[in-house]
């Protein structure tokens, strides 16, 4: 029995939910918590409010209750005089509707022809001007000329004739304003205050219609009746005002720039809301966000829409699958249909289980696209293999052309001398991958290193240069011994050279010392190869990645410089990203003109000389664990004469031939990094130089 009756009651809750929550969602604030929201039947939607601390500033609202039905009255606060009744109030567009009292009248009486005149001057206290949209400058009568003429708005001045000539000849019950009975005028905008004028004209239509009439009014809401150009029945009729609007926004100092507000201040207080500019007066609105309504101007005022419960406006499909999100809606099909959701009458239709004929079509369709599928795909494969075997008798070419020069490896003979490319066998990692050391028949051995992936357009140039690389044969350049060209990416086979890189040897055991003849003989060996590729070869090849762990050392510390002609090999953006990898090496000027010289590898080289002089990487980091950069930081002491205290305290010495050594070398590391590469040396110098410093160096300390 309980059993049945808490089914019932959870039943019940069931039906009840949907209800409670309709309810709630319709009554949503649209006013300061604990604030009226309405005067008698009008609403009253924040900016605007009643009582203290209810309104904005300059949106006051005085519910006036003495009269049998309550009043809204706006301006109440400026003056008695002002007081504006209020229709009601509409927030998304910024309009207010309210009473105009001041119809300007000129009725002719008819004993003495004399004329009483009200001339109407009506102006709202500069808050709100009046909708150049939604009104229009009103006149009735039959001989009527009036004008309304505005002092702010550049003396404005417009009006419109009406006349007529018969009770029978105006434009009819209902007809519309075109000058035969009543006539109409736009207004500009920016109006807030405006007179009426009347042309004085003493000509009467006769008996038929003794008074004009003249207002501003909201457009479309009169319709001519023949009745109102008798005695007084309009301004009778309409003793309470007629209706026009007015343009309300937020006048302060916030500014509002196309959503972005400016001023922290803003009015827009919900988070889902933005503001937008109005067109009729400066100021701003604000408005909520799409997926979102209510009050923009409330804390929290903008609350999401549910979609699923409006399908008249969201259109959702009712076998569909709705599901409400904040500030937005997904309407899908259940599976097992398929169509257009998005639509109300039933647009998700079943997909028919068993082969019906529409199921067998379907079918058919599917197997249809699938064969084609294949066939495609065949196509595309033979087209590929047909490509592969003219890319394998391109290599033939330079495979030739390449066998000419140095020696071509197989894959298969790399594959053997690293055991399969073995991890253990990697022994170098750079900016361009791994550097494989392997073993070959002949036990030579030999390092492994991957070049740049060659377009089809620059094959032979890339097999030229290659030629070109491997004739290079100086003993403080690693030897280029061949080539293997079977791979997608070629990989460049090197001479080994067994003692690792200036690198290792300045910053891997900073305990061991280094004598400043080694460092000095480094600098001058590295000079000397950089100087014969620069210039004593038919071509200049730029190095493009100088740095002490590009400069091998051989079993007797004769330097190998190694990766020559980087620049040609690999593109040239490539490098400035492979040297900002490794950084502080890179020639500022590179970087704005992306052009790599010769001089590029002198600054390079330079901080090669402040590595070997200081044994700081070119990125280190300094006392307080900042990096900085060495040759910025070099630079920036030798301005104020204390680089001596960057140098490498082995180096420190009383002897006054090691400080005038160590001077002239400072020098030239300085010249190298010159700002601008015409200001720098050039490698022969350098070389000079160095020998210069060498020799001096040998002579004094018996090297
Ligand atoms: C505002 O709404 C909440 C719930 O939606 C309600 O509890 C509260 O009384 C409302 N306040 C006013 C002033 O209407
Ligand atoms: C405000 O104006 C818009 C556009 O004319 C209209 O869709 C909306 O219903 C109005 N809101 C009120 C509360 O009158
Ligand atoms: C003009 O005004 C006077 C005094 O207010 C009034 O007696 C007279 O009836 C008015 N005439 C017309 C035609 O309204
Ligand atoms: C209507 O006209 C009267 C007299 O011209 C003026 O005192 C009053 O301020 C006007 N009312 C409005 C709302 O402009
Ligand atoms: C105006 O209508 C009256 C009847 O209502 C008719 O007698 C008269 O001829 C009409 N006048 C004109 C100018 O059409
Ligand atoms: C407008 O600016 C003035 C001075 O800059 C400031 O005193 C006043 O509070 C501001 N008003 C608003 C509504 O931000
Ligand atoms: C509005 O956003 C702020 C910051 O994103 C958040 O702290 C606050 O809770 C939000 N208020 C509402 C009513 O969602
Ligand atoms: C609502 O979601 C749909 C699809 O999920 C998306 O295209 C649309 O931009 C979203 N609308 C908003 C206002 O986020």
């Amino acid at each position: 029995m309980a059993c049945v009756r808490q089914f019932l009651c959870f039943l019940l809750i069931i039906l009840m939910t949907p209800l409670l929550t309709t309810f709630a969602a319709a009554t949503s604030n649209i006013s300061l918590p604990g604030c009226p929201n309405k005067c008698g039947s009008i609403l009253i939607p924040y900016p605007f409010g009643m009582g203290n601390g209810c309104d904005r500033k300059g949106f006051e609202i005085t519910c006036d209750e003495s009269m049998t039905h309550p009043r809204a009255i706006l301006f109440r606060d400026v003056h008695p005089s002002m007081d504006v009744e209020l229709i009601n109030v509409n927030i998304t567009t910024g309009e207010a509707r309210v009473y105009n009292k001041n119809i300007s009248y000129k009725c002719f009486d008819v004993t003495n022809s004399n004329f009483n005149i009200s001339m109407g001057i009506t102006g709202l206290p500069w808050r709100f001007p009046f909708s150049y949209e939604q009104n229009k400058f009103l006149a009735i009568g039959c001989s009527t000329l009036a004008f309304i003429v505005s002092y702010r708005n550049d003396n404005y001045f417009s009006g419109c004739v009406s006349t007529c000539f018969s009770p029978n000849s105006t434009t009819g019950d209902g007809g519309s304003c075109n000058g035969m009975g009543c006539c109409q005028a736009a207004i500009p905008s920016d109006l807030y205050f405006y007179a009426v004028y009347w042309h004085d004209n003493p000509n009467y239509a006769g008996g038929f219609n003794l008074c004009s009439y003249a207002v501003l009014v909201e457009d479309d809401w009169y319709k001519f009746q023949d009745q109102d150009l008798q005695g007084l029945n309009f301004y009778k009729r309409n003793k309470n005002g007629v209706p026009v609007v007015l343009n309300w926004a937020i006048r302060d100092n916030g500014t509002c720039q196309d959503g972005l507000m400016k001023s922290h201040n803003t009015a827009c207080r919900s988070n889902h809301s933005f503001c937008y500019s109005t067109s009729n007066g400066k100021g701003y609105l604000c408005q909520c966000r799409q997926g979102y309504e209510g009050n923009p101007y409330l804390t929290g005022g903008c609350i999401d829409i549910d979609e699923c419960k409006s399908l008249d406006k969201y259109p959702c499909s009712s076998n569909a699958i709705c599901i409400n999100s904040d500030g937005n809606f997904t309407c899908s099909c259940p599976k097992g249909t398929y169509g257009n959701p998005y639509v109300n009458d039933g647009n998700c239709i079943k997909i028919p289980e068993k082969f019906s004929y529409h199921g067998r079509v379907v079918l058919a369709s599917i197997l249809g696209v699938a064969t084609i599928l294949i066939l495609v795909i065949l196509a595309v494969m033979y087209v590929q293999r047909k490509k592969r075997m003219e890319e394998k008798e391109e290599y033939q070419k330079y495979y030739q052309m390449m066998n000419d020069h140095l020696r071509v490896f197989s894959r298969k003979q790399l594959e053997n001398a690293t055991n399969n490319f073995n991890e253990t066998n990697v022994f170098g990692a750079g900016g361009q991958g791994k550097v494989y050391k392997g073993l070959l028949e002949n036990n030579l051995v030999i390092a492994i290193k991957k070049a740049r992936a060659v377009e089809e357009t620059q094959r032979e140039e890339f097999v030229n240069e290659i030629i070109l690389l491997s004739q290079i044969n100086h003993k403080n350049i690693v030897r280029l011994l061949g080539c293997c060209l079977e791979v997608n990416i070629p990989m460049l086979v090197y001479e080994f050279v067994p003692n690792g890189t200036v690198y290792q040897l300045l910053h891997r055991n900073k305990t061991i010392p280094i004598s400043l003849g080694t460092r000095l003989n480094i600098a001058w060996e590295s000079a000397v190869a950089l100087d014969y590729i620069h210039s004593s070869i038919s071509r200049s090849i730029i190095h493009g990645d100088i740095k002490s762990a590009n400069i091998l050392l051989d079993a007797d510390y004769t330097v190998k410089v190694s990766d020559f002609g980087a620049s040609s090999v690999v593109p040239v953006d490539e490098i400035i990203e492979l040297v900002h990898f490794s950084q502080g090496y890179l020639d500022p000027e590179c970087l704005y003109t992306q052009i790599i010289t010769n001089n590029s590898d002198v600054y390079s080289f330079g901080v090669v000389i402040l590595e070997l002089l200081t044994r700081k990487e070119a990125v280190y980091l300094d006392k307080k664990g900042e990096k900085q950069a060495l040759a910025t930081s070099f630079l920036s002491k030798a301005r104020t004469n204390e680089h001596h205290k960057m140098l490498d305290v082995d180096l420190l010495s009383n002897n006054g031939k090691v400080i005038e050594i160590l001077d002239k070398i400072c020098a030239i590391a300085s010249q190298c990094l010159s700002p601008k590469g015409d200001d720098r040396p050039t490698m022969s110098q350098i070389v000079e130089e160095l020998q210069k410093l060498a020799r001096l160096h040998n002579s004094t300390l018996g090297f």
